[in-house]
């Protein structure tokens, strides 16, 4: 069995908390032989700052591109709003995601039956959703240049962001949800806008012909983005792995986030280019929210986008499809016995802290893989 090697990197506010409930989980699972994982910590965001006046260290970064997989809490947090821009938490995950050329943002959208009601769309549209948005990360019009605000000298001033998308990036966002689908129930709906945007239409020839050329066992749709939102709060089960752009990808992975009921639920996976001599993948995996201070110290926090995020680890960096499956099971029967925490409880349930509630994850864990 090969040792992988993680770096972990709790960050601020709930982020050592979740975390927490991690390393029981990879102590419980070197215990019982289910993987074997080797893990060092960092430190990231405002604890980085407050020991070394930086968001990451060079050698925080060092460890990261050594490692097989960096599991990530979370950044951020009042103590740190008046810090230089350029150490700020946040800088912190974007260097990250700059220097380890994570291109791909992939954001699962599960809704446990046990969670329908706490959706603000109604049951039926909801109970058991479990699709993925595959967002380009690195590109679009978020990093495309000119980027400007130019003073006219008219008392007019024109703001220009430029969308541009080169057929490698889309072709390589493209692989990574043609992929996924195959490992998932083969199904890849294309978005974009190409009735109005040019990148738009490269967009949609590259996904055609990659389509024809290598995946032809996945069945692809083209959806316009516009519709694709409409959809994804009408029928949200018709999908399966969506692939879209930075910006339509950044909006649409928000309302496909609040199907689910909590931001304490949801986690996520950016990926890189694997390395053509290790054949591994860079990846970095991170819960969707964010450090919440407001809850930070008590111990409250919800574990599962956490555990999650951890569980996408075992499922694209590890290929150990089963031991997720396992954890994404364990939840669910959990929440099912009614065992919730603060942010996701409703009447009658237990309501139980961070550290019950990974306690009870692993104990289903447990029963589960003994069954
Ligand atoms: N990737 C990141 O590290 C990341 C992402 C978003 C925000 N942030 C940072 O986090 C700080 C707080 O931002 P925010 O308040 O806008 O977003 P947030 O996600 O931290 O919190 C939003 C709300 O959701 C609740 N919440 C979030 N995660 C929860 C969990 N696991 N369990 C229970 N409740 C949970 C919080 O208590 C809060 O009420 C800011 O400094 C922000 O910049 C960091």
């Amino acid at each position: 069995m090969p040792t992988h090697k993680l770096l972990l990197l709790p960050g601020d506010g709930i982020g050592p908390e979740v975390m927490a409930e991690v390393k029981r989980l990879i102590a419980w699972m070197n215990d019982h032989g289910l993987g074997r994982f080797d893990y060092e910590e960092g430190l990231v965001g405002g604890a980085a700052y407050d020991a070394h006046g930086v968001a990451v260290t060079d050698d925080t970064m060092a460890k990261a591109q050594a490692a097989d997989a960096v599991i990530f809490g979370a950044v951020g947090g009042p103590k740190w709003d008046k810090v230089p821009y350029d150490v700020r938490p946040e800088a912190g995950l974007l260097r990250l995601r700059k220097e380890l050329k994570l291109f791909a943002n992939l954001r699962p959208a599960i809704c446990y039956p046990a969670l329908a009601e706490s959706s603000s769309l109604k049951r039926e549209v909801v109970d058991g959703l479990d699709i993925v948005i595959v967002r380009e990360l690195t590109g679009g019009v978020y990093f495309g240049e000119p980027k400007t605000i130019t003073d006219l000298g008219n008392g007019q001033k024109r703001a220009v962001d430029t969308q541009v998308y080169d057929t490698y990036e889309i072709e390589r966002i493209a692989r990574v949800a043609f992929e996924l689908a195959r490992k998932r129930r083969n199904k890849v709906t294309s978005m974009e806008k190409r009735n109005v945007m040019k990148t738009g239409v490269l967009w949609n020839e590259v996904m055609t012909v990659l389509h024809k050329r290598e995946f032809s066992d996945v069945q692809l749709e083209h959806v316009l983005a516009d519709a694709g939102g409409m959809q994804l709060v009408r029928w949200p089960k018709q999908f399966d792995v969506i692939v879209t752009d930075n910006l339509f990808g950044d909006m649409l992975s928000d309302v496909a986030a609040m199907l689910t009921g909590s931001l304490g639920m949801l986690p996520s996976a950016s990926l890189g280019e694997v390395d053509p001599k290790t054949k591994k993948r860079r990846a970095l995996y991170e819960p969707v929210h964010g450090s919440a201070p407001d809850i930070a110290g008590k111990g409250v926090a919800n574990p599962i986008a956490m555990l999650a995020s951890f569980g996408m680890a075992l499922r694209y960096s590890f290929d150990l499809g089963r031991d997720a499956d396992l954890i994404d099971e364990a939840i669910a029967n959990v929440l099912a016995t009614g065992y919730r925490t603060a942010d996701i409880a409703s009447p009658g349930a237990t309501v139980v802290g961070t550290r019950e509630m990974g306690e009870a994850v692993i104990r289903e864990m447990k029963r589960l893989a003994a069954a």
